[in-house]
């Protein structure tokens, strides 16, 4: 979490750091800075509250300066507060500093640097940094062994990170060497775009779109000495390291909501488009399978496949609860859907041939990052299905998948899910034509998925239904969200979306086990959700529903257009479009999307930034 942004070059620097936060803003939202230097001294301005507060601030107490840096900020440490915001300010003011990341033995140190006399101003972890740079910085002048100022600088830096623990995406500033930007990596990603004769930095290449197409990742351990006529990329441990310039592919950002109110009903109204952008150029009638361009894996390797496992975290971790079903049905190789967060730190079982996948929208969630270099570490073959283009997990994979779902900035997943439960459908259908899915098999697959686009769109048109349904239920308390096979992740979803942006407690179960748990939660208070297309045990998803109804719960239904029947029974039916069972969560998670939209916004809730939430969670 937390969005970083840093210009050093001739012009004024505010421009871009406020532009760019912006941009980041869907990375945290507690609090935004800037600190920008002029004529020997940091000027920060930092207040609690959107980057607009910010914007609004500066005007009234403008700031000007060629270097500078800026932040957005996720709280961790500290709460969000006016004190707490970045930039912090190291020592007497010498060192001033902007951080993504947690530094975990912040507590030791902040008592040690008490000691020695600095003062803290904040509940932070990131001032531990800044006063930690302060202090190397004196100890190294009192050495005063280094030629220049600057060098002595950089040399504070590279031995301050070294006795954090954590991680950390730094950029800082010093008061007394105008026109230095120092950035360090380590778990938090870092972008540096070259310009001509300035240079830009950020945690993502969003800011960097329409300002340079050039650009540098910062690796782990990496620090970056920024200049407005030059960037050196050095080792944290001494000596510098190659420059790998990258050419930015991406589009300038779409932020034009259109028609829409929020991004997140725009989203959900792309989906047509981002399943058609998911599907393109992958569909191989001859072959009867799915073609990808960037797996970089040999057919021999991909056919010894015994295993594969799929690691996530929020939405994209349901999206691979879909893919569990998807691939051990058409390619019958077992696969486990883990947490990322606890796959970093467990030890499974994995055979010689087993395959990762890590499945992520930004590309930039920490625990995914570290669940897959895991994978990596032990050998194996570790592939990312990924929406952001040159983000950390997609450069770091051996190969992988991009959704090309365009940008989401709603907080809430919508069209990410979609997309994603395409490309693992393709998935399916290119692993099991290596085994055993037959020629005519992989043709009708193909052909529904071909219809989907269209099938997304006439889904689209349940949303008068939605609203009238939301209306009806969006003082409840709690919800239930039930399905079963293919649509039990939908289930899960469905109660994830309501949650994130309605504040209403719900819960995602597969209907029959709500008789193991769930049921004592129903009343007349409690709407149940069934996700009840029709499918091979549809009777059995009934059976449940009349469990329901008989304690008095109301039931909302999710069903195929022209099931006449569920209508008797449930007190509400949204109607989809019939597709085969294992196409059904791309349509049947639409209305769910849409009625958490719309009970959020009855509820008066910020649907596109939703409290405490961040868009990509970089830290753990
Ligand atoms: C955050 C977002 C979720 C998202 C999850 C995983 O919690 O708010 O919408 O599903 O991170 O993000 P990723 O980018 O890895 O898919």
């Amino acid at each position: 979490m937390c969005g970083i942004v840093g210009y050093v070059g001739p012009k004024q620097a505010y421009d871009y750091l406020i532009e760019g936060l912006f941009r980041l803003e869907y990375r945290g939202y507690d609090s935004a800075g800037v600190a920008l230097q002029q004529a020997g001294q940091i000027d920060v301005r930092k207040k609690t509250g959107r980057v607009s507060q910010l914007a609004e601030l500066v005007k009234v107490q403008p700031v000007t300066g060629n270097a500078g840096i800026g932040h957005t900020r996720w709280a961790t440490h500290g709460e969000p507060s006016d004190a707490n915001s970045h930039p912090h300010v190291g020592g007497n003011g010498e060192v001033v500093l902007v951080h993504n990341g947690v530094i975990e033995n912040y507590a030791l140190l902040r008592d040690k640097l008490t000691e020695l006399g600095y003062v803290f101003r904040s509940a932070t972890d990131t001032e531990v940094a800044a006063h930690l740079i302060a202090h190397q910085l004196e100890e190294e002048t009192k050495l005063g062994s280094d030629p220049t100022l600057a060098e002595t600088c950089i040399q504070a830096v590279e031995k301050a990170i070294k006795k954090i623990k954590g991680t950390y995406g730094l950029a800082i500033l010093f008061r007394d060497v105008p026109g230095l930007l120092v950035a360090a990596r380590l778990g938090s990603p870092l972008v540096v775009g070259i310009g001509k004769g300035e240079y830009y930095l950020a945690s993502d290449a969003s800011p960097l779109v329409g300002h340079t197409e050039e650009v540098v990742y910062l690796n782990d351990h990496e620090i970056a000495v920024i200049t407005a006529d030059q960037f050196q990329l050095r080792h944290q441990n001494g000596g510098s390291n190659a420059k790998h310039i990258k050419v930015l592919e991406q589009a300038a950002v779409d932020t034009d909501l259109g028609e829409f109110e929020h991004y997140m009903l725009k989203e959900i109204f792309e989906q047509p488009t981002s399943i058609e952008n998911a599907l393109r150029g992958r569909l191989d009638d001859d072959e009867a399978t799915a073609v990808f361009g960037g797996l970089n894996m040999d057919p021999q390797k991909l056919r010894c496949i015994d295993r594969i496992v799929l690691t996530a975290c929020g939405t994209s971790w349901h999206s691979a609860l879909v893919g569990e079903y998807l691939i051990e049905e058409f390619a019958r190789i077992p696969v486990e859907v883990e947490y990322a967060s606890e796959l970093r730190y467990r030890n499974p079982p994995m055979t010689d041939r087993t395959m990762v996948f890590a499945i992520t929208q930004s590309g930039e969630t920490a625990d995914t990052l570290a669940a897959m270099r895991e994978c990596k570490r032990k050998g194996h073959p570790t592939l990312a299905i990924c929406n952001t283009v040159g983000s950390t997990i997609a450069r770091e994979a051996d190969g992988g998948i991009y959704l090309h779902a365009g940008p989401e900035i709603g907080v809430a997943s919508t069209k990410a899910f979609t997309s994603q439960v395409t490309v693992l459908t393709l998935l399916a259908l290119f692993m099991g034509r290596m085994r055993n899915l037959s020629y005519p098999a992989g043709k009708r697959i193909i052909s529904h998925l071909r219809e989907m686009p269209d099938k997304i769109r006439q889904t689209l048109k349940c949303y008068d239904a939605v609203k009238e349904v939301a209306r009806k239920y969006y003082t409840a308390e709690n919800f239930l969200y039930m399905g079963r096979l293919y649509n039990f992740p939908v289930a899960l979803e469905g109660a994830l979306k309501l949650k994130e942006i309605s504040y209403i407690h719900a819960e995602g179960y597969p209907a029959a086990e709500m008789k193991h748990g769930p049921i004592a939660l129903i009343d007349e208070d409690t709407p149940s959700v069934f996700i009840a297309p029709r499918c091979g045990i549809y009777p059995k998803v009934m059976s449940n529903l009349q469990e329901v109804k008989a304690r008095r719960g109301p039931v909302i239904a999710i069903a195929c257009e022209g099931d006449d029947k569920i209508a008797d029974l449930a007190d509400d039916v949204i109607y989809v479009p019939d597709v085969d069972e294992y196409l059904q969560p791309l349509v049947t998670s639409i209305p769910l999307q849409l009625l958490s939209y719309e009970i959020a916004i009855l509820r008066g809730c910020n649907v596109d930034r939703p409290r405490n939430l961040a868009k990509s969670v970089t830290v753990e």
